[in-house]
């Protein structure tokens, strides 16, 4: 595999997002810094040096025109496709293919020999995770340590650049088709009675997990508290509530609900509320409202005294 040439760094500086302002002082600085190495070159003397850097590509690289020539149907498509940024970064002397692809000169010099061309597709993922990292590291940090890298999954075990089925995040199928395709086991949830309604579109697997890594398990979203990915949505059980319930904030959610689907009305763990309480709560204390008449406690739902069961402002017992 060919090393990255001076081109590739200078783009590998630049994170994948960043603030518009911010991105325009980086592209500055990129035009900048390119003219500079253009202007010490000996190539041709400076003025014309100063048109090849803010006109065209120069030293290995060729430009995308070139690759163009001959890759027409691969070029093609690129108009829309939002790597046609990188070109911009260099005060559009397109290097947009190269930009993964790798310095072209010699491929092209060689009528197309394919062994002087870095092609993702009979590469190794971590060899093209490493390429795409070199742009992509500052949004996705923690992808080489997280499950999916780890089980050879690479960037383009998801993505495809030149064939994405969908226009935003140029995913190879949209969720959830594209995590079905592996995840067949985690499929059936979301045909159960009660379901975050994932195939119907109202949700989508990426709200609560980031499939490119997290300092969580299961890859799910990174947040100061792992309820927050569920109160985003729920936010009438975020609280802070002045009587809180221990469990939603010691355990979580999910010590009482199944987060995709579940044979349960509420998505709750057990069939049984006075069961799902119990498993904590066994026996309910005498002396109180649940001595009185024991009998007709099991029978009466824990919930429909203890309706605020999520934390309350009015009442210890979460009755009000
Ligand atoms: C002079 C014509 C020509 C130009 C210009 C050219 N290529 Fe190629 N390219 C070819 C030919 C021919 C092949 C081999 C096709 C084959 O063997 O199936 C090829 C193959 C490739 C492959 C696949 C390599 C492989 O392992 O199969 C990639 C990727 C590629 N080119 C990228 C580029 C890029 C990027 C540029 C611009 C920097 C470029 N090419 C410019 C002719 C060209
Ligand atoms: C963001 C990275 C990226 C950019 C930019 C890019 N490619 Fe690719 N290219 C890939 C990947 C990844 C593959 C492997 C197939 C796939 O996943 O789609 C590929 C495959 C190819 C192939 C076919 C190799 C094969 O064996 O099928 C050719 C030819 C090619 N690219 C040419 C180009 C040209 C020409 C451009 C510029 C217009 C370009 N690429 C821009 C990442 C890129
Ligand atoms: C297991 C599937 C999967 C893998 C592997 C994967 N992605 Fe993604 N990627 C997604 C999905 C789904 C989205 C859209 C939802 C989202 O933003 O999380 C996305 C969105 C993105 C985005 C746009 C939104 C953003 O967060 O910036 C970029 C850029 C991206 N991925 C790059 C990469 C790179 C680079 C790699 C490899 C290092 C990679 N992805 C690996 C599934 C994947
Ligand atoms: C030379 C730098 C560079 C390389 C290498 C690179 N990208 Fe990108 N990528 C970019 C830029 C620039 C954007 C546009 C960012 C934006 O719109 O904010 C982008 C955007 C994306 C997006 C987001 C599309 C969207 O809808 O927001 C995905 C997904 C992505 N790249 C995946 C990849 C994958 C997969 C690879 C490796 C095959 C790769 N990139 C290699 C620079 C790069
Ligand atoms: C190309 C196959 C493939 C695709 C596509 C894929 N995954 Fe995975 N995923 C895996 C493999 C393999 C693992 C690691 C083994 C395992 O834990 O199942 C994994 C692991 C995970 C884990 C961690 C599981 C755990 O027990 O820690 C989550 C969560 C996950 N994937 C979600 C997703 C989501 C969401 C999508 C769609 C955006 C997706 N995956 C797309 C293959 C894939
Ligand atoms: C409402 C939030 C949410 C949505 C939507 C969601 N997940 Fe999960 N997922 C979770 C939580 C929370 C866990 C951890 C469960 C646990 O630890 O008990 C999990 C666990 C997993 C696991 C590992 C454990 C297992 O059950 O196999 C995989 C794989 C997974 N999810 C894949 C997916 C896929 C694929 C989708 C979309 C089709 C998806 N998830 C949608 C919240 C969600
Ligand atoms: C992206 C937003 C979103 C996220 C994140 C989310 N949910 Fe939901 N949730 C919904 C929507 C929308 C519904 C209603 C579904 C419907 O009406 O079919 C729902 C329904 C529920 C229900 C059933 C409500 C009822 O009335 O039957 C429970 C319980 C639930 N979610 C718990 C959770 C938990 C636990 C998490 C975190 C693991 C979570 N949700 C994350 C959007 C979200
Ligand atoms: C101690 C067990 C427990 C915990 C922990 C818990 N819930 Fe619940 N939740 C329930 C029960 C029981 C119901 C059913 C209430 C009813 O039917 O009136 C419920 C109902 C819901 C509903 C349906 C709407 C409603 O309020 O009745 C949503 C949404 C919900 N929970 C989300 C969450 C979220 C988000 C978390 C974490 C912040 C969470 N739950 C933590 C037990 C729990
Ligand atoms: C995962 C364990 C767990 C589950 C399940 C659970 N709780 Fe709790 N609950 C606790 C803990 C821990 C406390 C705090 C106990 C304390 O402070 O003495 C608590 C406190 C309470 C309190 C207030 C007690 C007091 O004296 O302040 C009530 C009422 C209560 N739970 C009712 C329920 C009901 C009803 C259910 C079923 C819907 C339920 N709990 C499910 C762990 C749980
Ligand atoms: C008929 C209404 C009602 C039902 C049904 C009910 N509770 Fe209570 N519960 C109360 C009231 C009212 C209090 C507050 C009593 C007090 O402050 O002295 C209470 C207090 C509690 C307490 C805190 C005090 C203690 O006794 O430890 C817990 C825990 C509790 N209930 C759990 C449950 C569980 C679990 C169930 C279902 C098996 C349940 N409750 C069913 C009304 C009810």
């Amino acid at each position: 595999m060919r090393r990255d040439g001076p081109v590739s760094r200078l783009i590998g500086a630049v994170p994948g997002r960043l603030p518009g302002l911010q991105a325009f002082l980086m592209l500055l600085l990129c035009v900048g810094m390119l003219s500079v190495a253009a202007n010490a070159a000996p190539a041709h003397g400076a003025k014309q040096a100063n048109v090849q850097a803010s006109q065209g590509p120069s030293g290995d690289y060729v430009g995308t025109d070139t690759c163009a020539t001959c890759h027409e149907e691969a070029a093609k498509g690129f108009a829309s496709n939002p790597h046609t940024k990188i070109a911009m970064m260099h005060g559009k002397s397109g290097v947009t293919c190269e930009g993964c692809h790798g310095p072209g000169k010699a491929h092209v010099d060689a009528g197309g020999d394919a062994s002087k061309i870095f092609n993702p597709a009979k590469a190794t993922a971590k060899e093209v995770d490493e390429r795409c990292l070199s742009c992509h590291a500052g949004t996705h940090p923690n992808f080489e340590r997280s499950p999916h890298p780890k089980a050879g999954v690479g960037c383009t075990g998801c993505h495809s650049i030149h064939a994405a089925k969908t226009e935003e995040s140029l995913l190879k199928a949209p969720q959830p088709q594209l995590c079905y395709q592996c995840h067949t086991d985690v499929k059936p949830s979301f045909s159960m009675p009660f379901h975050h309604r994932v195939n119907e579109g109202l949700v989508k697997c990426s709200d609560c997990h980031d499939t490119h890594g997290t300092f969580q398990n299961t890859n799910l979203r990174n947040t100061a508290d792992q309820n927050m990915i569920c109160t985003k949505c729920h936010t009438e059980t975020r609280g802070p509530f002045v009587f809180e319930h221990a469990a939603v904030k010691a355990e979580g959610c999910t010590a009482c609900h199944t987060p995709h689907g579940s044979q349960n009305a509420r998505l709750l763990n057990m069939p049984n509320i006075a069961t799902l309480c119990n498993q904590c709560h066994s026996p309910v204390s005498a002396g109180t409202v649940h001595g009185v008449g024991a009998g007709s406690i099991t029978s009466t739902p824990c919930i429909s005294c203890h309706t605020m069961i999520h934390g309350s402002n009015l009442s210890q017992a979460f009755v009000r």
